[in-house]
């Protein structure tokens, strides 16, 4: 089963409007087909990102969504408002959401489970604490957090699992190549499980987690690694496409 890499970068609370305009143009010079290229900048520049990168095979996200559609919801931003300025795919449930805003697993569910209703991409963030890994947790949390989507979501080129361990993540302590394909083999067979095999055999599984250019290459060798969510290394277009580019 050829999956096509998927390949994010989570801009999370960086740039200022400028830079996010130049290093969004910079990454879609080099979006070409062979890997899917995305980019998810901090909401308020969205819409001039979309402009700036119109008509290259750049993807643009959000790092976020409120699951209603519209309403008395202060501060949040809908799915049907991203659509509206050429989103098209959105994180749910990334570690800094749950562990650092304190979003519980019930919400992070609505979420994806709007997001994937509005017609978008979900890329679903899973992924255990140091201390659960230690204590041998690591698959039950992960199967925990794979019950927040549904078998109701048919589409395997919409739905994204990013297995991000939160203790590699931004700390410059990658998973070893193993540790990653470990756990993305146990996302698979969990999904084939719930859903179907043929279905699993579709969606894509990302690496997230101090991702660079020097261990990407490894990282993403390993049969059930399908792309990466990157953070630092997504906000220099150079070290980013050379991810991508290990992807292919
Ligand atoms: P880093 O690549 O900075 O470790 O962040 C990973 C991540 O959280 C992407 O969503």
């Amino acid at each position: 089963m050829s999956r096509i890499p998927f390949v994010a970068g989570n801009w999370k609370m960086n740039t200022a409007k400028a830079g996010a305009i130049e290093l969004a143009k910079a990454v879609a010079k080099g979006a070409t087909d062979g890997v899917q290229i995305g980019i998810a900048p901090p909401f308020v520049y969205l819409d001039a990102v979309a402009q700036a990168i119109a008509g290259s095979k750049l993807l643009l996200g959000a790092q976020d969504a409120y699951f209603e559609k519209s309403g008395a919801f202060t501060g949040e931003i809908s799915v049907e408002m991203l659509k509206d300025i050429g989103v098209t795919f959105v994180l749910a449930g990334h570690s800094e959401r749950r562990h650092v805003l304190g979003e519980n697993s019930a919400l992070v569910a609505k979420k994806a489970q709007a997001i994937y209703a509005g017609g978008l991409t979900v890329v679903h963030c899973v992924g255990e604490k140091i201390e659960q890994r230690d204590s041998g947790q690591t698959f039950d949390v992960v199967q925990r957090q794979l019950e927040e989507l549904t078998p109701a979501m048919q589409d395997p080129s919409r739905v994204v699992i990013a297995y991000e361990p939160v203790w590699a993540i931004g700390t410059g302590r990658n998973a070893t190549d193993g540790q990653a394909q470990e756990v993305h083999a146990y996302i698979r067979k969990s999904i084939a499980a719930r859903w179907n095999k043929d279905f699993a055999d579709r969606v894509r599984i990302q690496y997230g987690g101090s991702m660079k250019p020097e261990n990407a290459g490894g990282l993403l060798a390993q049969p059930d690694i399908d792309g990466g969510l990157i953070g630092g290394a997504s906000l220099k277009a150079d070290g980013f496409l050379a991810i991508a580019a290990a992807a292919r």
